[in-house]
């Protein structure tokens, strides 16, 4: 049946013409070849297949008498078959052009590096003393803070140190500008037991961790800035045993199950006053040739002592009813010897690749 706007005109039954018709087919083959996309191709394809003469030669079969409408409808039937022949092939091969593009466009390496932003570390010395001041906190211990530009007289003074003390000379501290202004980088946490004693009344339990300088070049072993922790307790009744009760506490947090032994030793700031050794953790004593310990199976961790009655006088408090002890270890020693750091500068330096083998606690 003829469209209701394309009547059927007898002038143009040409279309059914042979010659017309294989005409008609090579057009839409050339078009459709010519077609570089999609797109083009289905412009092709609306004026060669769906309205084209081929089309036009469809609608006008029926005008032909009964007796041509079958040879006609034939030879119309295999044009338009081999347009849309040469219309899917076509198709097909710019589909699969189109696909492969694609492919390429958008194709992801999955082998490349991501642009990775790496997380931080907390620095293992950071860690390791608040670790230390856990145990001290869940013992009921305080936290006590002081600065780190200090002054002379609580570095030194207030600690007994007076001023013809070796430690007084210019080579073990940094004294801050004009020399004579009295102040310094505090050389050790012991003055925060003075500025604790000025500002609590006994019973006094404190942990103080914090920063330290001393003119110390940068080498495996030493760097003129470190950390220690210092402990300070003043209560009636306090004596030596309770100060050994508290180092091993710290050994055992520190270094695991452990034994501890001290030696005498001076401080001005404590009387008596000892040196601190635990037991070596890595031959524990049995091996001559451990190289954590050189034989001796002892490890020196630091000073400590009862506070003495000086300092206790100094900051006000009655040395016939209380007694105090202390002790300050220094952190970055103990890091080295738990964890086999052998160059200080590594804990100096403070390089993410170091610090993250200590875990990313935080
Ligand atoms: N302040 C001492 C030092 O830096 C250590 C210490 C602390 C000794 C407390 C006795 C008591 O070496």
């Amino acid at each position: 049946m003829s469209a209701p706007n394309n009547p059927y005109d007898p002038v143009r039954v040409a279309a059914l013409d042979p010659a017309t018709l294989d005409a008609a087919v090579a057009a839409a083959d050339a078009a459709f070849a010519a077609a570089q996309d999609l797109e083009a191709l289905k412009a092709a394809r609306l004026a060669h297949l769906d309205r084209g003469q081929v089309a036009q030669a469809r609608r006008e079969i029926g005008a032909l008498p009964p007796a041509a409408k079958a040879e006609a409808g034939k030879r119309v039937g295999a044009a338009l078959a081999a347009v849309q022949a040469a219309y899917s092939a076509r198709e097909a091969e710019l589909v699969a052009h189109r696909d492969a593009q694609i492919l390429v466009q958008e194709r992801v390496d999955v082998s490349v590096p991501a642009a990775r932003r790496p997380l931080g570390a907390r620095h293992p010395v950071e860690l390791t003393m608040e670790r230390l001041v856990d145990v001290f906190v869940a013992m009921g211990w305080e936290v006590a803070e002081g600065p780190e530009v200090e002054s002379e007289w609580m570095n030194f003074d207030a600690l007994n140190l007076g001023v013809d003390h070796p430690a007084r000379q210019m080579q073990d501290t940094f004294f801050v500008d004009p020399p004579d202004g009295g102040l310094v980088l505090r050389a050790h946490t012991s003055p925060v037991q003075i500025r604790t004693m000025l500002t609590r009344t006994p019973p006094i339990y404190v942990v103080a961790p914090g920063k330290v300088f001393r003119t110390d070049d940068l080498d495996a072993t030493h760097t003129p800035v470190f950390h220690q922790i210092e402990c300070l307790a003043v209560d009636k009744g306090l004596t030596m045993a309770h100060l050994r009760g508290s180092i091993d506490h710290f050994v055992r947090a520190m270094f695991g199950d452990v034994r501890t032994r001290v030696r005498a030793s001076y401080f001005p700031f404590t009387e008596p006053s000892m040196e601190t050794d635990f037991q070596c953790f890595v031959c524990r004593g049995g091996d001559e040739a451990c190289r954590m310990c050189g034989g001796s199976g002892w490890i020196e961790l630091g000073g400590s002592g009862m506070v003495n009655r000086k300092v206790l006088q100094a900051c006000g408090i009655d040395p016939d009813v209380y007694t105090g002890f202390a002790f300050g270890f220094g952190i970055e020693r103990a890091l080295q010897l738990r964890n086999g750091v052998s160059d200080m500068r590594d804990i100096v330096e403070g390089d993410v690749r170091f610090s993250g083998q200590f875990g990313m606690a935080v």
